[in-house]
């Protein structure tokens, strides 16, 4: 033995484990599939079309009639869920915000036909107000103020609208104080027992939804921000009090928003409390990653593959996704 090798601490090649991907693939720590997706799609008034996002490039708004092709595609890939999003007619828009809960709303059409399409392909939904509100808010405004307590009766009505149009999984995006356990009180009392809430509890103010807003038409509509009710994205210990709070009152499954961004909160959420754990990867990230690839300055389907994994690597249960139905394809 040499005296040069004699001083390598040969049992820590970490090389070794890297070799041939056989080797890397088996002691691989985590997985993605298609069965962590689900798929958020955007619905519009109309027959027979679809309206490209500027802003989200590969993202389409559907007409009604177009979604049980869709349902099918999903429920082809393997994606278990889907989550429904309206662009409101602004003719629509209220300062009272009743189209939130008219069972005949663009929304709860869609619900009902997804499920008559695919009753086994899950439907959740977005319980806030902002698509059908006059100033973009998700709460009703007042004087300038969202009020809390007036908006959690009418997210209430909304939810059971959804309920009552066969949706799966209500989700609470509106970030007001006990709409859980309002709503969770109401799918009790109203025989919906077994329709589930997956709450977005630690859903931050973040500059990564504008590409959102454009697609559901909000962006010109919305009066100054969401941050009297959305949270600080200097704070993660106010988020671990908000999710334990949401599942107190009734969540079954909690979401962290934006996502890469805010995996570190991911990662806290999902270790103290080991309930069903989602990140959204927002608009604003799915755009950032087609933008850099457009140019030609990344590629979008690896960047795609290593954000998702980074997700389920942070203990996140599944991932909101505008990739899902890409990346299921690539996986499938
Ligand atoms: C509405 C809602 C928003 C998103 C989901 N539900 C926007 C907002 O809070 O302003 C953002 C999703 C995305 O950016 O992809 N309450």
């Amino acid at each position: 033995m040499t005296e040069s090798n004699h001083n390598l601490k040969i049992a820590t090649r970490f090389r070794r484990l890297k070799k041939i991907d056989a080797l890397r693939r088996l002691v691989q720590e985590n997985t993605v599939s298609p069965s962590d997706f689900i798929w958020p799609i955007f619905v519009m008034d109309g027959k027979g079309e679809t309206a490209e996002i500027p802003s989200m490039p590969g993202v389409v708004r559907y007409t009604i009639d177009l979604l049980p092709d869709v349902a099918r595609r999903a429920n082809r890939l393997g994606i278990p869920a889907v989550c429904v999003f309206p662009y409101t007619d602004p003719v629509l828009k209220t300062q009272t915000c009743e189209e939130a809960w008219n069972p005949n709303n663009l929304s709860n059409r869609a619900i009902k036909t997804i499920k008559d399409a695919v009753p086994d392909l899950a439907v959740m939904t977005d319980i806030a107000l902002d698509p059908y509100n006059i100033n973009g808010h998700d709460g009703i405004v007042r004087d300038g103020t969202i009020v809390n307590d007036e908006t959690v009766q009418a997210l209430v009505r909304m939810g059971r609208s959804q309920a009552e149009a066969g949706a799966d999984i209500l989700g609470p995006s509106d970030m007001m104080d006990g709409r859980i356990a309002a709503l969770r009180q109401m799918l009790e009392c109203d025989g919906f027992q077994d329709v589930s809430i997956l709450s977005y509890a630690a859903k931050y103010a973040s500059a990564f939804y504008g590409p959102f807003r454009d697609a559901v038409g909000a962006s010109g509509a919305l009066v100054g921000d969401k941050k009297t009710y959305q949270m600080n994205p200097a704070n993660s210990d106010e988020a671990l009090r908000i999710v334990q709070r949401d599942i107190e009152e009734g969540a079954d499954m909690v979401m962290v928003k934006p996502g890469m961004a805010y995996l570190d909160v991911c990662q806290r959420v999902k270790s103290k409390f080991g309930a069903p754990t989602f990140a959204y990867q927002v608009s604003g990230e799915y755009a950032m990653i087609q933008a850099a690839s457009q140019n030609g300055w990344l590629d979008a389907d690896d960047v795609m593959f290593e954000s998702l994994m980074s997700f389920k690597r942070a203990g996140c249960d599944g991932i909101l996704t505008y990739f899902a139905p890409r990346a299921a394809e690539l996986l499938g």
